[in-house]
C-alpha cells in the first residue's frame, strides 16, 4: 500500500478555523499530514514563528497524525527533505485561483514529482483569512467561530501589546490590512 506524505504550507498568521477545516480534510486524506510554517522574514508578521507554531500545536493535540514544522527557503525542497508527494492547498474562491495556479505549476516545473491537491474549505469559511482576523482584533471586533477561543486570546493580547508598545496604531504598522498582500492567507 502506498503512503502518502502532504504538506500544508502556509504564514498561519495565525491559524484560523479556515486552516483547522482544511487540515481536517486533509488529515483524513493523507496518512502523514505536516503542517509547514514559513520563516519568512520578508513579510512583517504579526505572531512570531514560535508563537505561530504554538498556536498550531496546541489546537492540534487532538491530531497525532498532523505535524507541525516550520521551514524556510523553497517549498519544494522542503518537499524533498521531508519525502513528501503532495502539497495541500485550500482554494476559497475564484480569487484565489490565479495565484495558486502559479504557484502550483512553478512548483511542478521545479519538482515534477510533487503534486498541487487543493481542496475547498466549508462554506463558512469561504470568505475568511487571516488578514482580515488580524484586522478585526486589531479594531477590537468579534473573533468567535473564525479562530478558535485561544487563539482569539492570544490575538486580543498581541494587538493590545503592539497597539500600546508601537504609537502608530495596533501591529505596530501604519497598514497591514487585507489588501497589502496578492492573496490572503486562509
Ligand atoms: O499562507 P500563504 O502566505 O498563502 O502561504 C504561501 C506559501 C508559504 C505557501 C508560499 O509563499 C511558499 O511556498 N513560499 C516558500 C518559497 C517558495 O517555494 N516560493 C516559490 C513558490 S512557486
Amino acid at each position: 500500500m502506498k503512503t502518502s506524505i502532504a504538506i500544508y504550507p502556509g504564514s498561519f498568521d495565525p491559524v484560523t478555523n479556515g486552516h483547522l477545516d482544511l487540515i481536517e480534510r486533509g488529515r483524513k486524506m493523507f496518512d502523514h499530514l505536516i503542517v509547514a510554517v514559513l520563516r519568512n522574514a520578508g513579510k512583517d508578521p504579526l505572531f512570531t514563528v514560535l508563537e505561530r507554531v504554538e498556536m498550531l500545536r496546541e489546537v492540534l493535540k487532538q491530531w497525532p497524525e498532523v505535524e507541525v514544522d516550520v521551514f524556510d527557503g523553497l517549498l519544494v525542497d522542503y518537499a524533498r527533505k521531508r519525502h513528501a508527494g503532495v502539497i495541500l492547498r485550500g482554494i476559497r474562491a475564484v480569487s484565489d485561483y490565479e495565484y495558486e495556479l502559479q504557484m502550483a505549476l512553478m512548483n511542478r516545473k521545479l519538482e515534477p514529482r510533487l503534486e498541487t491537491v487543493f481542496m475547498l474549505p466549508g462554506e463558512p469559511y469561504s470568505y475568511l483569512s487571516a488578514s482580515l482576523v488580524r484586522e478585526i482584533a486589531r479594531f477590537g471586533g468579534p473573533l468567535d467561530g473564525f479562530v478558535p477561543a485561544a487563539v482569539g486570546e492570544r490575538l486580543r493580547a498581541k494587538v493590545t501589546k503592539t497597539r500600546s508598545g508601537a504609537g502608530i496604531g495596533a501591529g505596530g504598522r501604519p497598514d497591514a490590512g487585507p489588501t497589502r498582500r496578492k492573496r490572503a492567507t486562509h
